[in-house]
């Protein structure tokens, strides 16, 4: 089976009704980057972070995975599909997804404020779990933070990421604006000879010289028309 990696961002989510993050009235419009995706905006204000990713955690209960979600699902009949997400929230798993890497974390998941890639201080929150307070403690007896990959912090999971990449026939890029390094890198570890796609309803300003297939659609109407051109 041929190998096919997708690489995510907050367009790809866009549908379901999750905010992207850099569009007019995006999230980092509302809230200032710096206060609540940054380590520095943690230590000062913890309980703005918590309150920040409460509400996120809150309305993935209210949304569903969109078409383009689904539609990736299902090409696992056809290709061996490796989904990179820089999104945090869950749509790529309930989607149907089998294989996710997610870069910068999941909101369902919480960790140490000391050690926060420290594997034994990770836990999944059960729904009823979603909303975590100032005195809610990790393993490690440290306050339970996000486990959110901020700003400034190192990527645990990128050189993972990058392998897939650089063994990938097929790399289709989808709502990210490709601003946000180590991940909009990713691109550089493709092959020459990997087909590369991107599907996205705006222009995106990639840093490549290489031969990328635009598909200048959103997420839903750009995966159906991806599985119509890969059928050629
Ligand atoms: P951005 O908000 O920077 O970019 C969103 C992209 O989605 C843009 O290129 C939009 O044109 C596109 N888009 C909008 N609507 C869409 C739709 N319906 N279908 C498809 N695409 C659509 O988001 P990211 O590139 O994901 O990090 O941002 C990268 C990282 O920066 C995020 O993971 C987050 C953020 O700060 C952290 O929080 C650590």
């Amino acid at each position: 089976m041929k190998k096919l990696v997708v690489l995510s961002g907050a367009g790809m989510s866009a549908e379901s009704g999750i905010s992207t993050f850099r569009d007019a009235g995006g999230l980092w419009d509302k809230y200032p980057v710096e206060q609540v995706a940054t380590p520095e905006g943690y230590q000062r204000n913890p309980e703005l972070v918590l309150r920040f990713y409460n509400e996120r955690r809150k309305q993935l209960t209210s949304v569903e995975p969109n078409q383009g979600h689904r539609l990736l699902a299902r090409l696992e009949k056809d290709y061996d599909v490796t989904i990179i997400t820089q999104n945090v929230d869950n749509l790529h798993e309930r989607g149907g997804s089998s294989h996710i890497i997610h870069l910068h974390g999941e909101l369902t998941k919480v960790t140490s404020s000391y050690a926060p890639n420290d594997s034994r201080y990770i836990k999944e929150l059960k729904p009823e779990e979603y909303e975590v307070k100032i005195g809610d403690l990790a393993g490690d007896g440290s306050q339970l933070r996000p486990y959110i990959v901020w700003f400034g912090e190192a990527v645990p999971m990128i050189e993972t990421a990058a392998s897939y990449v650089s063994q990938a026939d097929i790399l289709v890029i989808i709502g990210t604006s490709m601003n946000v390094y180590p991940a909009a890198g990713l691109l550089n570890y493709a092959p020459v000879g990997t087909q590369v796609y991107l599907i996205d309803p705006n222009e995106v300003n990639v840093q490549s010289s290489r031969k990328i297939e635009v598909i200048r659609k959103g997420a839903s109407e750009g995966v159906a028309e991806l599985l119509t051109r890969l059928r050629q």
